[in-house]
């Protein structure tokens, strides 16, 4: 059965302090509890040197992005090979914010995914229409190329470590959730595409998460559908009393 996971993604938020309470918090109400996900938590990368290995028994830890590069005169960006020598096993790529605001298109962001992986880290994959190609009828072309063009260059082996995350651009910190229904049609859509290219098993093992104003109330009926493997979280991520209820949301 493939994996079910609850990934926390901070986005630019929280200072220093502030950030290692809200780890402390994560962990201690999950005390005396064992969630049936894995619990995610993507903090901005400078935090990711300092998180004690302690919370590893409960938590896993990711980052936000990496560079496409390994190393070099590359002032501001952070390398896959230093995330990897932190506690983190995993790293977001191609959030919507990225492709958005940093310009990041395909060919970029499968030179990150190489780095990653080259790192040995997970690469948590996002793919997501905007409004107008929602609304215009485009959306499963549009994901199902997205996943393709960044992709689709991966050995067999390689692909198998990718997870992935449906993040609809207008779903995300809108307070707008796609249905359980919009999110079950792109996730078979997803893991079909997926399946044409590295067979059915590797695609039935393809953990998908869905992003996009995920919270407690919904992520229930978001997760009982077959294909949404768990949940890619922003706004709600950011309070472990508003996090929780969305990890409990596989029991
Ligand atoms: O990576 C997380 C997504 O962008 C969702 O953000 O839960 O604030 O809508 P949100």
């Amino acid at each position: 059965m493939r994996k079910h996971i609850v990934a926390a993604n901070w986005k630019m938020n929280k200072t220093f302090q502030e950030g290692m309470a809200l780890i402390e918090d994560v962990y201690k109400t999950l005390d005396g509890y064992k969630p049936n996900c894995e619990v995610l938590i993507c903090p901005p990368s400078y935090f990711l040197g300092a998180i004690d290995k302690k919370y590893c028994d409960k938590l896993t830890f990711g980052a936000q992005d990496c560079s496409e590069h390994t190393s070099g005169a590359y002032t501001g960006e952070i390398s896959a090979p230093m995330i990897a020598s932190t506690v983190a096993k995993a790293v977001i790529i191609g959030h919507s914010e990225r492709r958005a605001y940093h310009n990041e298109g395909s060919e970029m962001l499968a030179k990150k995914v190489d780095q990653a992986l080259e790192a040995g880290l997970r690469p948590v994959f996002c793919v997501g229409e905007k409004l107008d190609q929602r609304e215009d009828g485009t959306y499963m072309e549009v994901v199902a190329k997205q996943v393709k063009d960044a992709l689709f260059h991966l050995s067999d082996k390689d692909f198998a470590k990718i997870i992935l995350a449906y993040e609809p651009v207008w779903a995300i910190g809108t307070g707008k959730t796609a249905s359980a229904d919009q999110a079950q049609e792109m996730h078979a859509n997803i893991r079909k595409v997926v399946a044409e290219k590295y067979g059915q098993e590797i695609a039935d093992n393809c953990t998908i998460l869905y992003g996009g104003s995920c919270k407690g109330e919904n992520a229930p009926e978001l997760f009982a559908k077959p294909d949404v493997d768990g949940g890619l979280i922003g706004g709600a991520s950011l309070e472990a009393s508003k996090f929780l209820p969305i990890i409990k949301a596989f029991d």
